[in-house]
């Protein structure tokens, strides 16, 4: 409510005293203190369906889950790495089962990830503590269906990740229907994504690690 003051957000790293009740804060700072975290967004997208729908996400998340929204490409997120605690995917397939353009890097280095947990299963998940979130777009004619979406998850989950809510499957099948399953797929994240933003992010050196690590 505009005007009252609001407790300090579990992600709020201020000092409680900051936050005595009946004093109230101008709305520069409210907007610091909720705003604090950063979630990442990434899409992998041919011909726009994943792009769309991610950045449909971006413009509703800091409303839905007071966060700030970091969006980017898959293939220029790995050029500069920088993993956020909470990261949300919006990607197709393409080809065979393949990646769309702008993240065919990302699918190898996923494909990588793959095969390194696969002949080291002792090794230290790289990404333990990123929560991810995926939405992925297809078309069941394909027998590849949802390959490149369903490896993604499969590679960063083996690196530590851990999966939040439902995997999203639309299907571009019928196109009409996959608009609407996109909107479902948003409409049912957000309550356990917040759930995950109730905890403390990861702090910045442990990111940091991930990001030297991705490679
Ligand atoms: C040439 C071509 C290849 C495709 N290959 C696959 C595939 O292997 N598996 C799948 O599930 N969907 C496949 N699709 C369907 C797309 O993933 C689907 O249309 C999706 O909604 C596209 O999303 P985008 O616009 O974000 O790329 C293919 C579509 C085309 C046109």
């Amino acid at each position: 409510m505009p005007g009252l003051a609001k407790p300090p957000s579990k992600r709020d790293n201020r000092p409680l005293s900051h936050f005595q009740p009946g004093t109230s804060m101008t709305e520069e700072e409210t907007t610091m203190a909720e705003k604090e975290e950063e979630i990442l967004v990434l899409f992998g997208s041919q011909r726009g369906t994943s792009e769309d729908a991610a950045r449909a996400f971006a413009k509703e998340a800091p409303q839905r889950l007071n966060v700030k929204v970091k969006i980017v490409e898959m293939d220029d997120f790995l050029e500069s790495p920088s993993w956020r605690t909470v990261v949300v995917i919006f990607v197709s397939s393409f080809g065979t089962g393949g990646a769309p353009m702008g993240a065919q890097a990302f699918r190898k280095f996923c494909d990588r990830v793959i095969t390194d947990y696969t002949d080291n299963q002792d090794k230290d998940g790289f990404l333990k503590g990123i929560y991810i979130a995926m939405c992925g777009q297809g078309d069941s004619k394909y027998q590849t269906y949802q390959e490149n979406p369903k490896t993604i998850v499969k590679a960063l989950t083996m690196a530590g990740a851990e999966l939040v809510g439902d995997v999203g499957a639309t299907d571009a099948e019928n196109r009409m229907k996959q608009q609407e399953e996109i909107r479902q797929w948003i409409e049912t994240i957000w309550d356990p994504l917040s759930k995950v933003l109730a905890d403390a992010p990861l702090a910045e050196d442990r990111l940091q690690e991930m990001n030297m690590n991705t490679k």
